[in-house]
């Protein structure tokens, strides 16, 4: 089996996975990738932390059979709507009939209508903004006008709102108390008189239940969820947590639930439920978009099994998928041991999301349909005060990771994706992998497009990013004491910043060092140490702190003394990423980002991996947008290269007159000369019969531009054509061989005081003491055109560098 051991790039979400809110939902396309590669065709997928069913609809969609658990009723809900048969004229009709019931009603004539400021007539309250209760705007909807539009509010409207919170519900709603549970703050409890239901405001919640009550009475069960599914979609729009966008989106009729908390700012807009349902039904992120792409989405009807406590199911096979609103630590009585082949699941990330406590805005509602869809608070596995710390976390994963090793057959694998900025979280989750017998394969380090679970509280370099661990069955070897810890922890630092080879913010080493550190498999309980402590006992004995003053993500780490670390220099990072965008773009001359990115992401893993959010930035120096697409900007470009190969093969000729083998470079290898690539001209296009140097040196030394090498095997002479390329990244390569070995640069006679000009002290520093010297395009072709030449007198007629 292939393994996938790089990032992978995340694609746009279908609309089947647009309709509905769900903190965490994972990029579909990598998680069909992961599931796809690691589940065989007839083998059984599990994840038991499905959450919006992401994992499950995609394994399904792959053919596989698919089992998807959460605790959290929503997931069931969703599971059960997505599969329903959806008849969208039956559908569009019911909405019909509920949206004209609701308008022709009394109290929502009076409460959602104001004057229109246009024709002076009754017109339709699309929205209230408010700030401290006080209304501000109203979005108006009239029949004089085309669009919706913008008014002030008059003394009518100020007294309609004051007035609605006397409005006499008459249906069900949820009229509960807070859950005890740190979500919920005493100040928004004593704001809301401790009722759950007062996160609406009266009319809000007088028209919301009234639409539930019509929704209640649908016989047709399908059209019932899918009205629901409506309905859910709505109600934590129409809020007091909803706030205005922000003017810069231009989108002053539509709202956000901002922070995903329970939060009341002090800016509200109170939304016209009637109209927040209609898009939920049919608009463009709708039950409708969502629905009707799922039926051409799957290409069958699944044979579908939900499964609960008084009907396990455990010996049945005979199904597409099965769910259930399950508890992880009951999960060996519903699955037999040794019996599924791939696990993928994200579990919950410490205490970070809350998600029972958020999502019973909706489960408040739907348990008034089926009491199943009230959630099991005690159960659930997180960090709140309330009820269960951080021991509690850990107890509960570690029995998880437990039961989950149970039933994993003993060749499958599981994938973990988690995140979390705090150690001991970190520590809990390693520690229940090792404890529960599972051995890290392999760590990679995935940026996510958006919204992963992480990224409610990352900090710059890995917002939107998560680990995705991958495991198998078998113990791990330990490592001893905390000095173990230190040492390994210093000595990966030192690998990472002198592999990228240029100051690194600190986030982006913790990304390579977190991964470094679960491959290895550590004595745990050394482990709460923070990284960030062991590291900065070193600065100023090998690392110095230097300030950025580029970007946000703080200050750079670097060597006191590079050289004494640097021991295999290459380009900078930021320099290689360039390359290899360059050289992507005359690839294929017309790119999309996510191409850029899937490169990056497998030439430079975990510690290596660049700021991704710079790459758009370097290919626009290279290439013009449009359509979406990067347009390589191939005439200012290619005559550069047009004549950096023509000397390369100036230097190939000259080889050959001395009687010298030549290598071309590996990077130039492939460039055309003369109907020929310049690899047919030269002699060798590796350098592994080199006995006399490390591999990681060879591999450097392979990029330099050309070598001359003699009989014996040995280099007698280097060259870097710096035709318009920066010149400190040839010197970098170049030092990994012999000092003695003459390394000259050769450049075009127009750079001269360029040359001449350069005053960063590393490049002059470094320029004499490998043993360079430089030569001008002009020069070289003199030479050329001699009858008789020697390398001695060659090497001696290049120039040292003197600063003028
Ligand atoms: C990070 S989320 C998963 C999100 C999912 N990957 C997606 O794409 O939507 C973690 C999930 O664990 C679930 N969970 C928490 N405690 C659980 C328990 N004891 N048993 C099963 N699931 C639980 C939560 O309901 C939540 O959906
Ligand atoms: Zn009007």
């Amino acid at each position: 089996m292939k393994e996938i051991d790089f990032a992978l790039v995340e694609e746009t979400r279908p609309p089947i996975y647009r309709a509905m809110k769900y903190v965490g939902k994972k990029p579909h396309n990598i998680w069909r990738e992961y599931i796809k590669n690691y589940t065989p065709e007839n083998g059984i997928f599990l994840d038991p932390f499905t959450g919006s069913g992401v994992s499950l609809f995609e394994s399904f969609k792959l053919g596989r059979k698919s089992i998807g658990f959460d605790l959290n009723p929503l997931t069931s809900f969703l599971i059960e709507v997505t599969f329903s048969d959806f008849n969208f004229l039956e559908f569009k009709e019911e909405f019909d009939k509920i949206k004209k019931e609701i308008t022709e009603d009394s109290i929502y004539k009076e409460f959602f209508s104001t004057t229109c400021p246009n024709c002076q007539k009754p017109a339709i309250a699309q929205h209230f903004k408010d700030k401290n209760n006080v209304i501000f705007e109203i979005g108006v909807i009239c029949k004089c006008k085309k669009q919706k539009f913008l008014k002030l509010p008059d003394d009518v409207d100020h007294r309609k709102k004051i007035k609605s919170a006397q409005i006499k519900l008459k249906n069900w709603f949820p009229d509960q108390k807070f859950p005890e549970s740190e979500s919920f703050t005493k100040n928004f409890k004593k704001k809301l008189d401790g009722n759950f239901s007062n996160i609406w405001t009266k009319r809000n919640l007088y028209v919301i239940s009234e639409i539930f009550e019509k929704i209640k009475r649908q016989k047709n069960g399908n059209l019932k969820k899918q009205l629901l599914f409506g309905f859910i979609q709505t109600i934590h729009l129409c809020t007091k947590m909803s706030v205005p966008r922000d003017k810069k989106s231009k989108r002053p009729f539509s709202t956000s639930w901002g922070r995903s908390a329970y939060l009341l700012a002090s800016r509200q807009m109170e939304m016209n439920p009637i109209y927040l349902f209609e898009s939920s039904c049919l608009g463009k992120q709708s039950v409708k978009s969502c629905l009707e792409y799922a039926s051409s989405y799957f290409e069958k009807k699944p044979k579908i099994i939900e499964v609960s406590s008084s009907n396990k199911n455990i010996s049945n096979n005979n199904f597409d998928i099965k769910y259930g609103i399950i508890d992880i630590l009951n999960i060996t009585d519903y699955i037999k041991e040794n019996s599924i082949d791939f696990i993928m699941t994200d579990p919950p990330y410490g205490g970070l999301v809350k998600y029972f406590d958020l999502h019973l805005v909706w489960l408040s509602w739907l348990s008034n349909i089926d009491k199943k869809y009230y959630p099991d608070f005690k159960s659930e596995i997180t960090i709140n005060s309330e009820h269960s710390n951080l021991e509690t976390y850990k107890k509960r994963f570690l029995k998880s990771v437990q039961n989950l090793t149970k039933i994993l057959k003993h060749d499958g694998k599981i994938v973990f994706t988690f995140h979390n900025k705090k150690l001991e979280i970190w520590n809990a989750f390693l520690k229940a992998l090792f404890l529960a017998g599972l051995k890290i394969e392999k760590v990679i380090h995935q940026e996510n497009k958006r919204s992963g679970e992480s990224n409610v509280s990352m900090p710059y370099g890995t917002s939107a990013a998560d680990f995705y661990i991958r495991c198998v069955k078998g113990s791990n070897k330990k490592l001893g004491s905390s000095s173990d810890f230190e040492e390994f922890v210093t000595n990966k630092a030192i690998e990472i910043i002198s592999e990228r080879n240029e100051p690194t913010p600190y986030q982006f080493l913790l990304n390579g060092l977190l991964a470094e550190i679960s491959q290895v498999g550590f004595d745990l309980d050394n482990f709460d140490q923070n990284i960030q402590q062991v590291l900065e006992n070193e600065i100023n004995k090998i690392f110095i702190l230097t300030d950025n003053n580029l970007n946000k993500a703080g200050n750079y780490w670097w060597f006191k003394d590079p050289s004494e670390y640097i021991k295999f220099p290459d380009k900078k990072l930021s320099d290689r990423v360039e390359d290899t965008i360059v050289s992507l773009l005359r690839r294929k001359i017309s790119i999309e980002l996510h191409e850029a990115l899937a490169e990056i992401y497998i030439k430079y893993p975990n510690g290596l991996t660049p700021d991704t959010r710079s790459i758009e930035k370097i290919i626009e120096k290279f290439a013009t947008k449009s359509g979406g697409k990067f347009h390589y900007k191939a005439q200012d470009l290619e005559k550069d290269y047009t004549e950096h190969t023509e000397n390369l093969f100036k230097l190939i000729t000259l080889g050959k007159k001395l009687r010298l083998k030549t290598y071309i470079g590996k990077r130039e290898q492939s460039e055309n000369f003369k109907k020929k690539k310049l690899s047919e001209y030269a002699d060798f296009t590796d350098l592994n019969f080199l006995k006399d140097f490390d591999k990681r040196a060879i591999k450097r030394i392979e990029m330099i531009d050309i070598l001359w090498i003699k009989e014996n095997n040995n280099i007698i002479a280097s060259f870097e054509v710096e035709n318009s390329t920066n010149f400190i990244s040839g010197i970098q390569r170049g030092s990994n061989l012999n000092i003695e070995t003459p390394k000259i640069m050769l450049m075009p006679d127009k750079r001269k005081k360029e040359f001449n000009n350069n005053t960063d002290p590393l490049f002059i520093d470094q320029f004499n003491k490998f043993n360079w010297s430089y030569m001008y395009y002009s020069e070289l072709d003199k030479i050329l055109l001699k009858d008789k030449v020697n390398l001695d007198i060659f090497i001696s007629e290049t120039k040292k560098y003197e600063k003028s």
